[in-house]
């Protein structure tokens, strides 16, 4: 057998791996093959035939699915030849018949692999002189998935999905011939921890998402690259926006890190973000709130931890961090603490407990591996929550800075920081633990900033403002180094690129990255003796 064989693909050879479909062989040459079957991380049918091309493997021209043939030796392969355009034509005219090309009012418009096909392979009009078969339009499949079933071609990626990825087996093809249609198993809903990827690779408008749906064209949505921080994974994402609203989150192929997927519960978390938004500073006072200028509740902040220390000392100061603030935001406010003589204390979401072997991590924090990469190499002590709690007790914190709303803290903490003389906060929405705050400062939230995450493998990704903001609010790191300044320590970060090189100067797992020159997909971070990572 030929380890390596070597085949022509419109005249041009290539060698590739044994093994190796035509489909990726042709791909290696630059020459794409049209399919709708096929998923790079399903396996592959080849039910839709739309990859057909004419091979001659020794026995004279055939016409081949080129996502299940294997590459051969000598094979001669044209993907351009009239037997293969003939093909490709039929195939779309089968798969168009009964095909409802609603368009205008599909959700997929713009986005789908029929319509590229379509104009790029075909662009013939319909000969059916017959009424189509009709079939359910709106199907509710699950919480959060809708099935129209007209636009199905049965391609059976979110059936392969189901058996092979999730392995929950909720769908299946029903009924025979033009009435097939996909259904949940009796009983069922798709309703598993990743139901939104069936969406994600239906190549048509067949699957949408129940919360996108009718939300927006896609072709007015703004794009932008992002990372999810939900859980330790740090699955990497786009981001949709349109008018400066969120519209939608969905998995950006990464092989390191998420492959082609992403949960639902990391895609559709934005939504939580959209209301409590801190705009302005909030200032309590004895049962009476009113709002501060953004900069003012900075000042009032920087002030407020000058008195501390002034009266009672650098210890007599709690901060409270977030294992899901980006590296720089931690960075900046473990340099702060060392320099102010600050105690810290690292908070965060709940850990829930549940993980799978595919993407979720039991750690809802996104940057835990980061911050402790950081706090290990700048050699800043720190304590739990539970520290905290005793400082209090023990009457050793006078003022606590929290920062973020979102910390899963257990009853008898909350109460005690319902004790200390001067609570502040430095967080982007309203969460019950902030009631206790005399002062707040309003900061960005994480869709509205850039910096980087590590994830729990050692991964850094860097993630990208989405939307606009409010320019007189800051980000977490620039809002804590005017906080500094304004009370009278000295900390000049005013650009992140500038924060990321003095971390890299100083933690060793970062030396040598450059925050603008860091690659979309990210990198691994060189493995060091000791990560203290969770
Ligand atoms: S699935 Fe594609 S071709 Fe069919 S109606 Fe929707 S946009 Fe049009
Ligand atoms: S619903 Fe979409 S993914 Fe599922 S078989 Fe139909 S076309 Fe394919
Ligand atoms: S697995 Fe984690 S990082 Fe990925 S989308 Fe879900 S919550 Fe976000
Ligand atoms: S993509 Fe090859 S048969 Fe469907």
């Amino acid at each position: 057998m030929i380890s390596m064989p070597t085949l022509k693909i419109n005249d041009q050879e290539v060698t590739v791996e044994q093994g190796t479909t035509v489909l990726k062989a042709a791909a290696e040459t630059g020459v794409e093959i049209p399919t709708f079957c096929y998923h790079p991380g399903l396996s592959a049918p080849a039910n839709c035939r739309m990859c057909l091309v004419e091979i001659d493997g020794g026995r004279g021209p055939q016409l081949m699915p080129a996502c299940y043939t294997q590459a051969g030796e000598g094979m001669d392969v044209k993907t351009d030849s009239p037997t293969t355009k003939d093909a490709q034509k039929s195939v779309l005219e089968f798969i168009l018949l009964n095909h409802p090309v609603d368009c205008p009012i599909c959700d997929q418009a713009g986005e789908c692999t029929l319509q590229d096909h379509y104009f790029d392979y075909s662009a013939q009009p319909s000969r059916l002189r017959h009424t189509k078969v009709h079939k359910p339009k709106v199907k509710v499949l699950g919480p959060n998935i809708v099935l129209d079933a007209e636009r199905c071609i049965l391609c059976t990626r979110c059936v392969r999905f189901c058996d092979e990825v999730t392995e929950t087996h909720e769908l299946r093809v029903t009924q025979r011939g033009d009435h097939s249609e996909i259904t949940t198993f009796p009983g069922l809903d798709l309703d598993n921890k990743y139901s939104l990827c069936t969406a994600d690779i239906c190549p048509v408008g067949a699957l949408t998402s129940r919360g996108f749906r009718f939300k927006a064209r896609v072709w007015n949505n703004k794009r932008t690259k992002s990372v999810c921080d939900q859980c330790a994974r740090n699955c990497s994402t786009f981001v949709d926006t349109l008018r400066n609203d969120v519209k939608r989150v969905s998995p950006r192929t990464n092989e390191e890190v998420n492959s082609w997927w992403a949960c639902d519960e990391g895609r559709t978390a934005f939504k939580k973000y959209q209301e409590g938004r801190y705009l302005k500073g909030v200032i309590s006072h004895e049962g009476t709130t009113n709002e501060l200028a953004p900069s003012d509740s900075y000042h009032r902040l920087g002030s407020q931890l000058s008195q501390t220390v002034e009266a009672h000392g650098g210890e007599a100061v709690g901060i409270l961090i977030h294992p899901s603030w980006s590296n720089e935001d931690i960075f900046v406010a473990a340099q702060f603490a060392m320099e102010a003589g600050f105690s810290l204390y690292v908070g965060g979401r709940a850990t829930d407990g549940y993980e799978d072997n595919i993407l979720i991590r039991g750690d809802k924090n996104a940057n835990r591996y980061g911050m402790n990469l950081i706090l290990e190499a700048m050699g800043v002590k720190h304590g739990g929550v539970d520290s905290l709690a005793a400082a209090i007790e023990a009457g050793t914190i006078r003022t606590l800075l929290i920062l973020d709303g979102e910390h899963a803290l257990p009853e008898s903490v909350i109460t005690s920081i319902g004790q200390v003389e001067k609570v502040i906060a430095l967080a982007a929405w309203q969460t019950p633990i902030l009631d206790a705050a005399h002062v707040i400062a309003p900061t960005r939230l994480v869709y509205e900033r850039g910096g980087t995450f590590v994830n729990f493998e050692g991964h850094i990704q860097r993630f990208h403002k989405t939307q606009m903001h409010d320019v007189n609010i800051l980000s977490p790191w620039h809002a804590l180094s005017t906080i500094a300044r304004a009370g009278g320590w000295d900390m000049q970060y005013d650009r992140i690129s500038d924060v990321f090189a003095g971390m890299a100067e100083m933690v060793p797992r970062f030396a040598g990255l450059a925050y603008q020159e860091l690659p979309d997909d990210g990198v691994t971070t060189v493995q060091a003796a000791s990560t203290g990572a969770v």
